[in-house]
């Protein structure tokens, strides 16, 4: 196991370079590889879990190659996928299991997607149970909840599916199945949740209908191959802003970040707590808004999370509960179930870790309560596998009076595999 020991430190400076984004990746190596002709995709993330979606099309016959900053697919069309001669491993990578599910479920082919431990135990029934419905056959462990499943492709029809909960993973899933299904595969959300899906469809030919809590999608003969630039990935970016906000003297410029209206409710609820964040110079590149942020030292006041705010900020709670430990006041998140089912049960590991710094933190059921406090201590804390609470950790150490040791924090080549060298060029 890796670990690392960060101190206590003054301030953070300089621009920040930022990996790609992963959730759009993940989407341009799809598509690309299942629409007809080369894709062109700029700045495709290298990470394990890119990885993973890269070796998968690839096992099904898909040409896929990276060169000087470009990843080029060469897909082959809607129906024009191999049958993996084996199983298909996917690590640790969720969103692969569960957009490719979607995709594999309207192919004419037998497939099995196994796991590792931490994806072995993440349910998938949510994304089973609507695919189901749309004719797909899949079977997996422990009532069809979790990997390895063995999905036999089959002749799909459309739904119209109302999601349980806010999930962009469920809700990609059906729209992907829904281009091999003849007729119109509608998704309805109670809750908004992160639209790559939907707005890269459009990109690729789709035909896309968008409304806010409402997404239809045709099946279609065939995608047309795209030109797609990733943007830097906000969620990395997280960690950043939050370290800024908090150390006394902080100036940080980042360019060339996605500010996709659905990914930035956490700079909504820091801007909340006072922090400030100041967005210019928006383009829009393939249907996603792009821009620069810059972030300066501000002092933090506690805020109540609004329910619908939850999916806009999922990932970044981990790293918001460290900025609440730190801000006046009491902070509370409500309804975080979600954040059970993650890499690990975020909650506890978040709760575990920054009680151990002296931060007072408590959960009960799925709420979280903190009580801000003016200074943290240094402790030994662990990532729990999980790339987020290990590079939460990394901004609780930066601001704990003494010596940080994170144990296991070789997970964060799951998002962010330069995290920490990235980290030490901007630490003053
Ligand atoms: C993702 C959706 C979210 C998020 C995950 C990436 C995606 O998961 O937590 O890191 O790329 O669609 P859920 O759909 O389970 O909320």
């Amino acid at each position: 196991m890796e670990e690392i020991i960060i101190e206590q430190k003054k301030f953070i400076s300089g621009s920040l370079k930022l990996p790609s984004d992963k959730s759009i990746s993940h989407r341009a190596i799809m598509l690309g590889a299942i629409s007809q002709g080369r894709t062109d995709i700029k700045n495709c993330l290298e990470c394990d879990d890119c990885n993973y979606t890269i070796r998968t099309f690839k096992e099904m016959g898909i040409k896929i190659v990276r060169k000087n900053g470009y990843t080029y697919v060469y897909g082959n069309g809607l129906f024009g996928l191999r049958k993996p001669s084996k199983k298909i491993f996917l690590g640790n990578s969720g969103t692969s299991m569960r957009l490719l599910l979607g995709i594999l479920a309207g192919q004419n082919f037998k497939s099995i997607l196994s796991a590792d431990r931490g994806l072995s135990k993440r349910p998938m029934a949510r994304v089973i149970k609507p695919l189901t419905l749309m004719g797909a056959r899949i079977k997996g462990r422990n009532h069809s909840n979790f990997a390895p499943l063995e999905i036999e492709g089959s002749k799909l029809k459309p739904i119209t599916y109302k999601l349980p909960i806010p999930s962009a993973q469920v809700k990609s899933a059906i729209l992907l199945a829904g281009l091999y299904a003849k007729g119109k595969t509608t998704v309805k959300e109670n809750f908004k949740s992160r639209d790559h899906t939907e707005r890269m469809l459009i990109c690729f030919g789709a035909k896309v209908e968008k409304k806010t809590f409402l997404c239809s999608v045709r099946g279609i003969a065939d995608l047309k191959a795209s030109i797609i630039e990733i943007p830097g990935d906000i969620s990395s970016a997280s960690f950043f802003i939050v370290a800024s906000t908090l150390l006394k003297g902080s100036e940080l410029v980042i360019e060339d970040v996605g500010i996709n209206p659905t990914r930035v409710g956490f700079i909504e609820v820091l801007k909340r707590m006072g922090a400030n964040i100041t967005i210019s110079k928006a383009r829009i590149t393939n249907q996603e808004p792009i821009a620069k942020i810059i972030v300066r030292y501000s002092p933090l006041k506690g805020t109540t999370l609004k329910r619908h705010e939850i999916p806009l900020c999922i990932d970044e709670l981990p790293v918001l509960m460290v900025a609440a430990s730190l801000s006046e006041g009491r902070t509370t998140i409500k309804g975080a179930s979600e954040l059970r089912v993650k890499e690990t049960d975020r909650i506890n590991s978040m709760v575990y870790n920054l009680k151990k710094l002296g931060a007072k933190i408590f959960s009960e059921g799925d709420d979280i309560y903190i009580e801000g406090v003016s200074q943290l201590r240094g402790s030994t804390v662990l990532s729990f596998n999980d790339h987020r609470t290990a590079m939460s950790m990394a901004v609780a150490g930066l601001l704990a009076k003494g010596k940080t040791r994170i144990l296991g924090i070789e997970c964060v080549t799951k998002s962010f595999p330069d995290f920490f060298i990235t980290l030490k060029k901007l630490i003053r």
